[in-house]
């Protein structure tokens, strides 16, 4: 198939319209999540990534997006609920919004975008809590409903917002978890939310963050569905135009340094200090200024000369090496590093619909975990290093076994 890619906004910022250039190609990458059957290897997708970065409203955005059927469709590869960790997570941030923002309102509506196979929604439902999710994906929201969570197989947009308005009310609360950066129309998602959430209801949602990124060299964040990388710089920018003001921030440490905003109609709500603190921070790193990205740049091309010649001599000295997690993220690194079969065996990956396909681009076979764990590596490259404390404790075996991990975030490194 050709390269065919959807030119986004013919270079212009998805948010305030001002001019932007790349700062960097990743170079021709597939889809990050397209696994494909080893039949399938001949008419694979590629388009050019290039990040860029607005310097009128300090939004970090991919310039191009391949179109998202491409990515979204029947078929996603991606169950939320594969992570134990993540469904910890997830349990915490709903019971934090039942406990503060429900505590003492009747019959609260909490509507969740991207609700994937209901792994937050659940604890609403299990609750009592009137819910409804959003997600666009159909077999994932087949799941959900499967277990009784209400969810709609729609992109949400101004136009959803209204009918669910009418249909069910204003949302004392509207959610999202690592969605909001995979949405390219964000003045229309705003312009939703604005509709859709009652005068004292908050939106909360929460995505990798611009700062850990560029202090971790971790450019495996941007790939196809991570349209935007955001900051509180950004995000405030963002929403004001649609009476939203940010009211408070709260780090996370999933998908390796996430951040939650939580914005609110303006002046419903007083904002909390961690705001002001937080986009001090983001000046001090430099995250409004373009020239951040150009080391950001130098660094992301060290790191790819290290982690090669790591790769490389393990290979001139035999040794056995394995993937570990066939994350979408690891799509962005093996492509733009050039890391083929020959460097890495196979990788193992628990989420039985990757089994037996090969990874995107430089096709790689994704195996079970039984395929690691029955004849341990030499060497694993730590693919999921957002998973890295969960792993690392269940893989003692591994390193006791004499086995050690390659990891590539901060930096890259051989440890135990
Ligand atoms: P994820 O963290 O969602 O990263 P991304 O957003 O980049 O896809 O993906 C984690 C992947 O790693 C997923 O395919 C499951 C796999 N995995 C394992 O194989 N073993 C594990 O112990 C963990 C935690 C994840
Ligand atoms: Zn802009």
């Amino acid at each position: 198939m050709s390269p065919k890619v959807k030119s986004a906004n013919n270079g212009h910022c998805r948010v305030c319209s001002a001019r932007i250039t790349p700062f960097m190609s990743f170079g021709r990458m597939p889809i990050a999540n397209g696994f494909l059957r080893p039949d399938q290897t001949e008419n694979e997708y590629f388009f050019e990534l290039t990040p860029a970065f607005c310097e009128a409203c300090g939004m970090f955005q991919l310039l191009e997006q391949p179109d998202p059927q491409k990515m979204f469709h029947e078929q996603y590869a991606f169950y939320s609920s594969t992570s134990h960790y993540m469904q910890a997570h997830f349990e915490a941030f709903a019971h934090a919004v039942i406990n503060t923002v429900f505590a003492g309102r009747d019959e609260p509506f909490v509507v969740e975008l991207g609700s994937n196979d209901g792994i937050m929604l659940r604890h609403f439902k299990d609750r009592g809590v009137r819910h409804l999710g959003v997600e666009p994906s159909a077999n994932v929201a087949d799941v959900a409903r499967s277990q009784g969570i209400s969810t709609i197989s729609a992109f949400f947009d101004r136009g959803l917002a209204d009918q669910i308005a009418a249909d069910q009310g204003g949302a004392d609360a509207i959610l999202a978890a690592n969605v909001m950066c995979h949405i390219p129309d964000l003045p229309g998602v705003a312009a939703g939310v604005q509709r859709l959430l009652k005068a004292d209801g908050v939106f909360m949602f929460e995505d990798p963050y611009l700062g850990d990124m560029i202090a971790k060299t971790s450019y495996d964040q941007i790939y196809d569905e991570h349209v935007f990388i955001f900051s509180a710089t950004s995000v405030q920018r963002a929403f004001a135009p649609f009476g939203l003001e940010l009211v408070d921030v709260m780090p996370q440490i999933t998908h390796g340094g996430s951040m939650r905003y939580t914005l609110a109609p303006k002046g419903s709500r007083q904002v909390s200090k961690k705001v002001s603190e937080q986009l001090a921070k983001e000046a001090a790193l430099g995250l409004d200024q373009a020239e951040t990205y150009l080391q950001f740049r130098a660094n992301c091309e060290n790191s790819r000369a290290a982690l090669m010649q790591t790769l490389g001599r393990l290979r001139s000295q035999q040794k056995r090496v394995v993937g570990y997690g066939a994350t979408s993220k690891s799509t962005t690194v093996i492509n733009y590093c050039g890391i083929t079969p020959e460097h890495v065996e196979f990788i193992s990956d628990t989420t039985p619909i990757k089994q037996g396909r090969l990874s995107p681009g430089a096709h790689i076979p994704v195996k079970a975990y039984g395929e690691f764990a029955k004849r341990y590596p030499d060497y694993a490259l730590l693919f999921a290093w957002n998973h890295a404390a969960e792993i690392r404790e269940k893989e003692a075996g591994f390193v006791a076994a004499g086995g050690r991990w390659v990891v590539y975030v901060p930096e890259v490194a051989i440890v135990s």
